[in-house]
């Protein structure tokens, strides 16, 4: 990483010093290999909104595009894998917050909100029996060591009930990282963008917003080049070669209501795009596209039914999965690779 990143990178524009409100004007250069073609979603009102690029020790892991007003973050996106740092993985308690978002001139990377307070942001005391967990967007358990560490902070997080923050992890975040497996071992790289939507009106400490949503959006590709993407360039991680091969792009979103509970659904980038109002959250990705949004959709539906039935011993490939489940095997030679 250059002199550059080492300097101040969350640029907060603002009209008078000493508050948040305000145009946030600066981009997200600093850290765009976060972003699929490094382009960040397209659509989301910014105005209000503080961008920052998530450091701890040393290193950026992630992105997040903050509400102050509501002490939520409106998303976080991150990429599998993207293991940065070397000490072991743990998750801080208390968590951390961002002390830029209240003071420029403050510390660059992620702090102890222990015993900090903030007009801009939720710190510790908010969630301090509430009732509510810290619901991670950036799961801690997709990567290792810091990685996983700097997704505890606050500016990640919402407040879920305890259940609908289980089910979360059981219905979406498992079958998310299942996909991210299969997506690393065809040699692509998963860009995944994860945020909370739609104020239920509750407040935890009469300060931190409880969304009623939740919503996950994937795009397995290529990245654009090695060069400055700190992502290609760390210890690749060995994971059990044991996922499903698929060698191809893809696409796919979630979305679950968390207050009141639902179950979550599965469904096209596109399709979650509307429903967020927003315009593009991946710059260019297999499935997001009209003419291929179908086909796309189709394949990833039987990728997730294998995934989740391999879990059981033994995955079922079926229907229009057949011919492929053959071809990969005639090249793989191994019938054991495909399943
Ligand atoms: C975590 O850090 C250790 C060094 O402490 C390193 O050997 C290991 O490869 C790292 N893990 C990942 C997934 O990069
Ligand atoms: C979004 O999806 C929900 C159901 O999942 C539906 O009730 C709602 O009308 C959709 N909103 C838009 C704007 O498409
Ligand atoms: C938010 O609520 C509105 C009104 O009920 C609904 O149309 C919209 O689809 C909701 N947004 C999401 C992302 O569910």
């Amino acid at each position: 990483m250059g002199a550059a990143g080492l300097v101040l990178f969350l640029l907060l524009a603002l009209p008078d010093p000493g508050t948040v409100q305000g145009k946030v004007v600066e981009n997200f250069d600093e850290c765009s290999w976060f972003f699929q073609n490094k382009i960040p979603p397209q659509g989301f009102d910014t105005q209000n909104r503080v961008k920052i690029c998530q450091r701890y020790k040393n290193h950026y892991h992630f992105v997040t595009l903050y509400r102050p007003d509501l002490r939520i973050p409106v998303y976080s996106a991150y990429r599998y894998p993207c293991t940065i740092g070397v000490e072991k993985k743990f998750r801080s308690n208390p968590w951390f917050y961002e002390p830029q978002i209240d003071d420029r001139k403050a510390s660059a990377e992620m702090t102890s909100s222990k015993d900090r307070s903030s007009d801009n942001q939720a710190v510790d005391a908010d969630y301090k029996d509430s009732g509510y967990d810290r619901g991670h967007l950036y799961p801690f358990s997709f990567n290792e060591n810091d990685s996983a560490t700097a997704t505890c902070t606050l500016t990640n997080a919402v407040p879920q009930k305890h259940e609908a923050n289980v089910n979360w992890n059981k219905q979406v975040e498992s079958i998310v990282l299942k996909l991210a497996l299969i997506c690393h071992k065809s040699g692509r790289s998963m860009y995944v963008v994860t945020g909370s939507a739609n104020s239920t009106g509750s407040k935890l400490k009469n300060k931190v917003t409880v969304p009623e949503v939740a919503w996950t959006a994937l795009c397995c590709t290529s990245p654009p080049g090695r060069i400055n993407d700190p992502c290609l360039n760390n210890n690749v991680w060995s994971e059990e070669q044991s996922a499903t091969t698929y060698d191809k792009d893809f696409s796919c979103a979630f979305k679950k209501k968390m207050e009141p509970e639902e179950d979550a659904v599965i469904l096209t980038v596109r399709a979650l795009q509307r429903n967020l109002s927003m315009i593009k959250i991946f710059d260019s990705c297999r499935g997001t596209n009209q003419d291929d949004e179908a086909e796309n959709f189709e394949e990833v539906k039987t990728l997730i039914a294998t995934v989740t039935s391999a879990e059981n011993g033994g995955g079922s490939i079926r229907g229009w999965s057949w011919g492929f489940a053959v071809l990969c095997c005639l090249l793989s030679k191994t019938w054991s690779m495909c399943v």
